[in-house]
């Protein structure tokens, strides 16, 4: 007998959820294989169990449905969704048929409607699984057959901000990256992994009792609800922010294979996953190094800071950290001085992808109010030298996709 078809359930409602598991016992060829109550944990789910078909809710209090649609089928282009709403109208349809739902029917569902869009969806489901098969096993998934340029928030990225000399700037930049990098449709979550004297949170005005040590002992097995609990919440830009714990001696627990965990559990949830490092190359900072997509090295006009960039750069490829997936920056630009940016970069070979003015008049007050200063002001040099590090950086990541994209194709 062929295999049965796999259904996951993703629904708010525990009694909906119930009523479909129940409507569908009795079909010997559909197996429930789960339930979610999110539109998160119903992400997290399809990636595990990989379904053939996906019963979607549309509103649920975390995400709607049609964005864990769109999410789902950017990472497995072969699992179908059927959305299952109490709304019909035609508007919705439509933006759950270009999030890529393959059915949509209204709540309470027909039995009959419902097993028909199930093995309707199944089929569907086994010639993608076939097709994936075809391309050559391990063909990255991509674009799938989904019109658009989305991209998944699953398919997020790591980038920490690092400078091998402290004080330059990194948790300046990192904050003022994330407000830059930041929308509703791509989600930026600032994580702090200088875990003994972090002050990331302090640069938004924030101060939670929740922080890193929280997610630690359950960094294997994290659930969106935890985690959402967890991140501090900056209201008037939309970051998110993972804190460092309060305490010195705090800092012990938390692993550098748990840190990496919560990296890349965050991944899959927002778009890009900024990073403030400390100096020490100790084993967290090697760990966010480890799973990162791009590292953005920070540098001033000053021999120390030159010299220690050198030697990191020297000592890069070693790290495994390819010289491609560094992006250079310079922090506290002044023109007065002679070590120019242009003679920086040559020395480092590579190019500064910008140049962030010293601005002690904007910077520093916005640093001891606790407001990024690209909140205030998006206009002025400073401001505007931050946009363009974003901008590079998403050029840089899109680059650096079609390289990966080649070999396979
Ligand atoms: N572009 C800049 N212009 C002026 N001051 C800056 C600039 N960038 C950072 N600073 C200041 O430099 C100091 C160190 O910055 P910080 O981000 O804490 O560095 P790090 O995290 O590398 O130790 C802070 O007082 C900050 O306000
Ligand atoms: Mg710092």
């Amino acid at each position: 007998m062929a295999d049965k078809i796999t259904v996951l359930i993703v629904d708010d409602i525990a009694e909906t959820r119930e009523n479909i598991r129940k409507l569908l016992q009795f079909e010997a060829d559909i197996e429930v294989v789960g339930a979610a109550r999110t539109g998160q944990e119903g992400i997290q789910l399809a990636l595990e169990t990989e379904p053939d078909v996906v019963i979607m809710d549309i509103n649920m209090p975390d995400m709607d449905g049609i964005a864990a649609t769109e999410a789902i089928r950017a990472k497995k282009p072969h699992i179908q969704i059927v959305i299952l709403s109490v709304q019909s109208d035609s508007n919705y349809m439509r933006r759950a048929m270009l999030a890529g739902a393959r059915d949509f029917l209204t709540k309470p569902p027909d039995i009959d409607d419902l097993t028909s869009a199930i093995r309707r969806a199944a089929e569907m489901a086994a010639q993608e699984r076939n097709k994936v098969a075809s391309m050559g096993g391990g063909a990255s998934v991509g674009s799938g057959s989904q019109g658009g340029g989305f991209t998944s928030f699953l398919d997020g990225r790591i980038v920490p901000i690092y400078s091998p000399k402290g004080g330059v700037g990194v948790t300046t930049v990192t904050t003022n990256l994330a407000v830059a990098l930041h929308t509703p449709d791509t989600p930026v979550v600032a994580v702090d992994a200088n875990l003994q004297y972090g002050d990331l949170s302090f640069f938004f005005n924030e101060q939670s009792r929740n922080n890193v040590v929280d997610l630690a002992p359950r960094s294997a097995e994290l659930d969106a609800e935890v985690v959402d609990d967890v991140l501090i919440s900056h209201e008037a830009s939309g970051v998110r922010i993972l804190a460092a714990p309060p305490r010195l001696e705090q800092a012990e627990g938390v692993s550098a294979i748990e840190f990496s965990d919560i990296l890349k559990y965050l991944q899959r949830n927002y778009a890009y996953v900024l990073v403030d490092t400390s100096k020490l190359l100790n084993d967290v900072t090697l760990a966010a190094f480890d799973v990162s997509d791009i590292v953005v090295v920070l540098a001033t006009q000053d021999i120390p800071s030159v010299k220690n960039v050198r030697l990191f750069l020297d000592l890069s490829e070693a790290l495994g950290l390819d010289r491609q997936r560094i992006m250079m920056a310079m922090n506290r630009y002044d023109k007065r001085r002679t070590i120019t940016p242009e003679k920086v970069g040559e020395n480092f070979k590579q190019e500064f992808a910008s140049v962030i003015p010293m601005d002690e008049k904007l910077v520093v007050p916005a640093m001891d109010r606790g407001v990024p200063f690209l909140l205030q002001n998006k206009t002025h040099p400073v401001g505007r030298s931050v946009v363009a590090l974003a901008q590079k950086l998403k050029e840089k990541i899109a680059s650096l996709d079609e390289v990966e994209a080649e070999p396979a194709s």
